[in-house]
């Protein structure tokens, strides 16, 4: 199989796997418990803590594991204290939007933040946001979809200057472009494992400690009570050892990603009636979202699929109805337009080869 989706998910890197195994088999003593079999699973907990400190510049203790970045973005919300604003761009993820939708339930008003046809906030965004002064505003790093990166050390320093918390959600550009906490500026950071070759079911959310964090989860009073919850040992060493390689070779996959997508770009030149979607803004090395004219996304994605090419669309299934992406709708993409969407998400291990193939049989597919 030809595997271009690394934004849905990326596959175990092996010197990952090699250093979970040990903590599945061998020390699966409980963190928690005193006795020697704890302590070795409590200090590998210390360690990738660590490790992934290390790779976004915080302290260790910043660090709150949690089972994705889906309950990071949701512990981070869950700040706000009762009936205060928040506001949230229009193209974050779903579990940005919907937990934002069940506090607006819950009488929080809520407020988004529109981008411009590139996918970019724009600086109207922010000066409303501002004049609304809600409690927090969350702006991911970079788009799942079209991956583009938002310059939220900008956005973030201006919305400071006002008393405004931000968080930000770092899923998709952690491992793929500098990740530095402070320097980004932000309050609150959403990261997530298994983007960057790490195991699933495992995430992290950095706070700055001026943030009074309010647990979703309580009991055993595991992650600073912030967490409760017996650690899932492997999935966080696993995670660690993600973070410390992604750290390590941080330039070399930039180099090495950006090169295959120039490479993809210009094979998809080619093509007629192709559209790369925010395709003049500075997107992540690994992602081009695309439609082909009159070419349904999903379609083209199931035919992919015949010939063992694994991408993705950006269509919703909301109630059986196939909605068009709502990052491209946000963006002001005609939602016809819309649904021609197909998204190639390039990882370490893809070649040229494989680009070509998949251009070959774009081709022959389209007609
Ligand atoms: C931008 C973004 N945020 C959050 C998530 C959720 O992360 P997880 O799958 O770890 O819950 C994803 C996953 O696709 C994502 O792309």
């Amino acid at each position: 199989m030809i595997y271009l989706d690394h934004n849905a998910t990326t596959p175990l890197d092996d010197r990952v796997l090699e250093a979970m195994l040990p903590f599945l088999k061998t020390f699966y003593g409980n963190p928690s418990s005193l006795y020697r079999h704890g302590r070795v699973a409590s200090s590998a907990i210390a360690t990738a803590r660590e490790q992934l400190a290390a790779l976004v510049g915080v302290q260790s203790g910043q660090i709150i594991f949690t089972s994705g970045g889906t309950e990071a973005n949701n512990l981070a919300l869950a700040t706000l204290a009762p009936k205060t604003g928040l506001a949230v761009s229009a193209i974050e993820h779903p579990s940005i939007i919907e937990p934002a939708l069940y506090l607006k339930s819950l009488g929080h008003e809520l407020s988004l933040l529109n981008v411009d046809a590139s996918g970019l906030i724009t600086q109207e965004a922010i000066d409303d946001v501002i004049a609304l002064k809600p409690d927090l505003v969350s702006m991911m790093l970079a788009n799942n979809e079209t991956g583009v990166v938002q310059n939220i050390a900008d956005y973030a320093s201006q919305l400071r200057a006002h008393g405004i918390r931000i968080h930000t959600d770092a899923v998709q550009a952690l491992g793929k472009i500098p990740v530095d906490f402070n320097r980004l500026g932000a309050h609150l950071m959403s990261l997530s494992s298994h983007k960057i070759y790490g195991p699933k079911g495992c995430g992290a959310l950095v706070f700055d400690k001026s943030v009074e964090l309010k647990p979703i989860l309580r009991g055993g009073g595991q992650e600073q009570g912030l967490r409760s919850g017996t650690e899932n040992v492997a999935a966080i060493v696993g995670f660690g050892k993600a973070a410390e390689l992604a750290k390590n070779e941080l330039a070399e996959r930039h180099v090495q990603l950006l090169k295959l997508r120039v490479f993809l770009e210009h094979g998809l030149s080619a093509v007629s009636g192709l559209t790369i979607f925010a395709g003049q803004v500075e997107r992540l090395p690994n992602t081009v979202q695309m439609g082909i004219d009159e070419r349904d996304g999903e379609m083209l994605l199931m035919q992919l699929d015949q010939k063992s090419i694994a991408v993705s669309s950006g269509s919703a299934c909301a109630s059986g109805i196939r909605e068009p992406s709502p990052v491209l709708v946000a963006m002001g993409v005609d939602p016809v337009q819309a649904k021609t969407a197909i998204r190639i998400s390039l990882g370490v291990s893809n070649t040229e080869a494989e680009i070509v193939e998949f251009i070959k049989q774009l081709k022959f597919l389209i007609g």
